[in-house]
């Protein structure tokens, strides 16, 4: 695991193969194997395929122009009616997706919705809520690009990690290696 949260890395650049259903269906499952705060199931996934919403997605927000040349986006939503930690819960929801990317050979990255804007009058939540039909008690965290890597980056190290950000016991004792 700890190899694995190493070598998991953004990936933006993807080529135009096709991510194979079986797959596509074990993101599903990361996803929904996800604990939920008090079990309440409150996560919901809308998997876009079709190339040309994918292309209308990716303006949800400047900067997320790179998802119309994945092969698929997850769209990850919460309820917060059944939870209220409906942010926690698809956060974990959305990092499991991406984890598994890693570890089947798919590069992927987090591109966020919630507190993000399409323009001035607009948010990326209404953005994508009108084209994906959305219903208005369904909030949208993010969306997770997914495809196969057209570019590699190096591992994260353990010399990178920040220890001075971990205390022990006790705010003013820091965490010594
Ligand atoms: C909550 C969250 C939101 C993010 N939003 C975006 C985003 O909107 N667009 C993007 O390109 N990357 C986004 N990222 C990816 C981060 O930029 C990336 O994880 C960070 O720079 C570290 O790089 P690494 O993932 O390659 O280690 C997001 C990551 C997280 C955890």
């Amino acid at each position: 695991m700890l190899e694995l949260l190493k070598k998991r890395r953004s990936i933006r650049k993807y080529t135009n193969e096709k991510v194979s259903d079986e797959k596509i269906l074990s993101l599903i499952q990361a996803a929904l194997l996800s604990p939920t705060s008090k079990n309440s199931k409150s996560c919901e996934f809308i998997i876009v395929k079709d190339k040309d919403l994918l292309s209308k997605l990716s303006n949800f927000k400047p900067g997320a122009s790179f998802l119309k040349n994945a092969d698929l986006g997850i769209i990850v939503m919460g309820n917060p009616s059944l939870s209220d930690v409906w942010i926690e819960n698809a956060s974990i929801a959305a990092s499991n997706i991406h984890l598994l990317s890693q570890e089947i050979g798919l590069g992927s990255c987090w591109l966020q919705v919630r507190n993000r804007n399409y323009n001035e009058s607009t948010s990326s939540e209404e953005y994508i809520r009108e084209i994906f039909n959305v219903p208005e008690n369904i909030n949208i965290l993010a969306v997770i690009s997914i495809g196969c890597p057209d570019e590699e980056k190096d591992p994260l190290t353990e010399e990178s990690l920040n220890y001075s950000k971990v205390y022990l016991n006790s705010y003013s004792n820091k965490y010594l290696k």
